[in-house]
């Protein structure tokens, strides 16, 4: 692509890429888990619905604002902006997503720690360390700071490679190795018994569900996690796109995949839940509802693998291995979207900016580690509850209302000559004026 503040070199790359930050646990886990308490296919149902009318439109809203700006979150909100009010709210959005990115990875971080933990488990078991395998899997403060610094050097490390030796470069290689695991998973659980049960407990709709409203609630905040909006990873990585590229194709192309491969997640987790009842697992709270939560990862799948003898090991291995790689391809983008502020508008040397940035983040992450019963709730939902709907929403408002519409028409124009006369452009301008910023405030208002 040839721009000195570095880009993604090929179509693939940055479909790897932004597709690598929008799955991630909030696929693996979040989605099952919802799905699971949520009424198994009905909230499948919602959750393509949603996905494709209300976060597919924010999310191209956020990679047009960052193909046109081609640069970090605030200054590509304000090349757009025509004075100083204008400035001031788009420096507002563009920074609120940065600060919503940072808080996501600390407390992201904690969780991705556990998961590499619990993927070294079945090795040191292997290896005949059973004391440090039973090490692994005990929460206890010393661990989950030292897994929790672990993840976070990892970020760093490919954070300050920059985006086409860094992000482009891992997101290429852990991507088709995670999909795989996926799948062998999925083909390894569907062999043994129980599974067909939880087959159908995932894809029988209770339709009379489909309009409950926590059910809308929980699949619209699930659709904007998993397409990381808010956060100003899709302008950072939508900055990094060459203009010749088809953004309305790549951005949809992205959402197809995110939205796959959490309804392949539901195809791992749920039936495994059933093969692990068939065990003789506890799978149902006291309630009725499925476990979900961190009962469900850490207690109830661990149960399901050590019931299946040696071939267990491996299983655990590959699950816990396919759970940490979901996390480090999200966890980059949300380091990136900092980072890329302060090399840009700070004249920083991206290493000293990534290095610094990281360590600041992992402070915080331990200060979460060691007040673990209320901060990591607390930080969670004041970002991904309140952070990221208000921004993604602010977001759209920028887009409709500040943003000229031929102006946004030229630069979808770059890379897709016809698209004035496509069904996209009949729809999304108004969309995105009136029906995404109205939805997500209602929704928002409500789950208040
Ligand atoms: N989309 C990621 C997931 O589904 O786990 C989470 C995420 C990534 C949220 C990047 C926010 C972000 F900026």
């Amino acid at each position: 692509m040839g721009v000195s503040r570095g880009g993604f070199s090929s179509r693939f790359g940055f479909i790897m890429a932004a597709a690598g930050s929008a799955v991630g646990l909030g696929n693996i886990w979040g989605f099952p888990t919802q799905t699971a308490s949520n009424g198994g296919a009905a909230f499948v149902l919602v959750y393509l619905v949603l996905a494709f009318c209300l976060a597919y439109p924010a999310f191209m809203a956020e990679l047009l604002i960052g193909r046109y700006g081609q640069a970090n979150a605030v200054s590509s909100m304000q090349k757009i902006a025509r004075n100083t009010w204008q400035k001031r709210f788009g420096f507002v959005v563009g920074f609120g997503g940065i600060i919503c990115a940072a808080l996501i990875l600390s407390f992201y971080s904690i969780i991705a720690g556990w998961m590499m933990s619990y993927a070294i488990e079945p090795l040191a078991r292997l290896a005949g360390f059973a004391g440090a395998a039973d090490w692994l899997i005990n929460h206890s403060l010393i661990r989950n700071i030292l897994f929790t610094a672990f993840f976070m050097g990892l970020t760093i490390f490919i954070i300050r490679r920059g985006v086409e030796e860094g992000i482009e470069k891992w997101s290429k290689r852990l991507m088709p190795m995670l999909i795989g695991l996926l799948i062998l998973l999925i083909i390894y659980v569907f062999t043994l018994d129980g599974a067909r049960e939880g087959f159908n407990a995932y894809l029988n709709p209770d339709i009379s569900r489909v309009f409950e409203p926590d059910l809308l609630i929980s699949a619209l905040g699930q659709a904007f996690f998993s397409l990381s909006l808010g956060t100003s990873v899709m302008i950072i990585y939508g900055s990094y796109i060459a203009k010749k590229e088809n953004l309305v194709t790549l951005g949809a192309q992205v959402t197809l995949i995110d939205v796959s491969i959490a309804f392949l997640a539901g195809l791992l987790i749920i039936p495994a839940m059933y093969v692990a009842q068939a065990q003789g697992v506890a799978i149902f709270a006291e309630d009725g509802s499925l476990i979900s939560g961190s009962n469900l990862v850490f207690t109830v799948l661990p149960a399901l693998f050590s019931g299946m003898g040696d071939v267990g090991l491996f299983v655990a291995f590959g699950f816990f291995v396919l759970m940490s790689i979901a996390a480090l391809t999200s966890s980059i983008s949300m380091l990136e979207g900092p980072v890329s502020y302060v090399v840009e508008r700070h004249d920083t040397p991206r290493e000293k900016a990534t290095t610094f940035i990281g360590l600041g983040i992992l402070v915080l992450s331990i200060l979460i580690v060691i007040n673990l019963e209320w901060m990591l709730d607390f930080v969670a939902t004041l970002s991904t509850q309140y952070g990221q709907p208000i921004i993604a929403m602010l977001c759209c408002v920028f887009a409709g209302w500040v943003w000229h519409r031929s102006d946004i028409l030229s630069e979808i124009k770059q890379g897709n000559e016809h698209v004035e006369h496509s069904l996209f452009w009949k729809i999304w301008p108004w969309y995105t004026k009136f029906v995404c910023p109205t939805a997500i405030g209602l929704v928002f208002w409500h789950s208040l």
